[in-house]
């Protein structure tokens, strides 16, 4: 059957029947997916027909020095709570790419009081977009905004589109809200934080790829600031002896999922 054989090749031959399933559901034609990292939590994931930005902080990271934002496109600008170090460009983000802004009601409000006025609201909910459904999921944080305003509360989402299911945990310590995913999803990808102080570390992102199941990770929000700063060659042997792997991209980078 054609659907078994594009689980083997993907290396899920082994997999009860629930989970066949849920890749039932799937496409047996995945299409190619491109994700490209602009530092801390910032990336942007691109298919032929949509490019959806992430978490912008840009212009004030060193790190992203070499990035010019005047050229970023982007269709939507998912926001996953209201810290600096996520929206540090949303505003002027928002109003360049003409996107509509996917984010906490909260956080919509605070772009509203600047102008940027379209906006899709959501709060843990899931809904279906022109370019495939999104679920707002919990984690475990605080979502203050720059200058003080209310944020409401932080989140991560879950992605359903061409063909592939991904995880952006946003900023989160390890929760086991996050058990409730693997039940949900056959995850292709999970973007994870792992640089400890202020979200989870390595060793924590591991149990987390654990918790949603997931063997292909990509880690975000780490090396910004001296406390999150990691050893990445550790991180990655820490995923390989969990059977998962750590994708590093570097900023600027572009990699396929
Ligand atoms: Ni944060
Ligand atoms: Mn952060």
């Amino acid at each position: 059957m054609a659907v078994c054989l594009a689980n083997k090749a993907k290396g899920r031959g082994l997999e009860g029947i629930g989970s066949n399933l849920i890749s039932n559901r799937k496409s047996q034609y995945a299409n190619k997916m491109k994700y490209t990292y602009y530092g801390q939590s910032s990336f942007l994931l691109e298919t032929d027909n949509i490019k959806l930005l992430f978490d912008p902080f840009i212009s004030q990271n060193p790190l992203a020095k070499n990035i010019d934002i005047t050229k970023i496109e982007a269709d939507y600008i998912l926001i996953s709570h209201g810290h600096g170090d996520h929206v540090g460009d949303l505003v002027a983000l928002a109003k360049q790419t003409k996107a509509t802004v996917i984010a906490m009601p909260e956080v919509c409000d605070w772009l509203a009081k600047q102008d940027v006025e379209n906006v899709h609201p959501m709060n843990y909910g899931k809904f279906t977009f022109d370019f495939g459904v999104v679920r707002m999921v919990w984690a475990t944080h605080s979502a203050g905004l720059p200058d003080g305003s209310y944020g409401g509360n932080p989140a991560g989402f879950v992605l359903e589109l061409d063909s592939k299911q991904i995880y952006f945990a946003g900023d989160t310590g390890l929760t086991v809200e996050m058990k409730l995913l693997s039940e949900l999803y056959k995850l292709d990808y999970a973007i994870l934080p792992i640089g400890g102080n202020y979200t989870m570390d390595v060793d924590d992102a591991v149990i987390a790829a654990n918790y949603v199941n997931c063997d292909k990770v990509i880690g975000v929000h780490y090396d910004t600031f001296p406390v999150i700063e990691i050893d990445s060659k550790v991180a990655i042997e820490s995923f390989k002896r969990a059977q998962k792997q750590l994708l590093l991209p570097k900023v600027g980078e572009t990699i396929t999922l």
